[in-house]
């Protein structure tokens, strides 16, 4: 039986930060499943496929053969057999996959790969719906927050490190707009599961949240 521990949360609560670190304390492989949503989201629109339009999007996605493999210990997503970890970071991307996650077939295709990958792995899984749909009987469940001025200011320190110039305000209001979407849609909303613990970061350091959620696992 693999172990799993799941970390689920809003936008830029640092889940793939802190899921990176306890992966690799642990000796786990790190599935950052975002970066899947981000991929389809990224494959729709170089397709130029309306999100809006469900029928389509479900249609599409089917053409999305999306994939997962470690080089070096980092995650590496491959569309169609192509690497495009370069292309799924942006702010446009996220915003995107926010949008088009709400499908059904887009998330029965991407949750029955997370799946699979769980069950042949030690894992550590970040996501929405990790805890709650895609690994109900984790072994760790997290949910790790911070508020919206926090999180809103941590995009915007690693963006202005990659030399992007972007706007605090707009950033908090993206964050705000996506977590009310990924909050409300009607399939796997992003909640805490019952049985998750709620980690707060606003006023933590990295290695602090790393600790906790690793004494957690003992
Ligand atoms: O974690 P992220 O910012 O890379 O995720 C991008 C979007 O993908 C997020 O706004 C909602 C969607 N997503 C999802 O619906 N379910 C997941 N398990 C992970 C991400």
């Amino acid at each position: 039986m693999s172990y799993q521990i799941a970390i689920d949360g809003p936008a830029g609560a640092g889940k793939s930060t802190i899921a990176k670190k306890v992966a690799k304390q642990k000796e786990f492989i790190y599935v950052d499943t975002g970066a899947m949503y981000r991929a389809m989201a990224y494959y729709l629109f170089s397709n130029h496929v309306d999100p809006e339009n469900e029928a389509l999007v479900a249609e599409k996605c089917i053409g999305a053969d999306i994939t997962i493999q470690y080089e070096k210990g980092e995650q590496v997503v491959l569309l169609n057999g192509e690497n495009v970890n370069a292309f799924l970071r942006t702010e446009e991307v996220g915003n995107m996959a926010s949008y088009t996650s709400r499908n059904p077939k887009v998330r029965e295709r991407l949750t029955a790969l997370q799946k699979e990958l769980a069950s042949k792995n030690n894992v550590v899984m970040d996501g929405r719906d990790i805890g709650t749909c895609v690994l109900p009987g984790a072994d760790v469940k997290v949910y790790l927050t911070a508020s919206a001025q926090v999180r809103a200011k941590r995009r915007f320190d690693e963006l202005t490190a990659k030399g992007e110039i972007c706007d605090l305000q707009k950033i908090e209001e993206d964050i705000i707009k996506r977590d009310e979407q990924d909050m409300n849609r009607e399939i796997a909303p992003l909640k805490q599961a019952e049985d998750a613990v709620l980690i707060d970061s606003s006023s933590m350091t990295i290695e602090e949240v790393v600790k906790k959620i690793l004494a957690l696992c003992r």
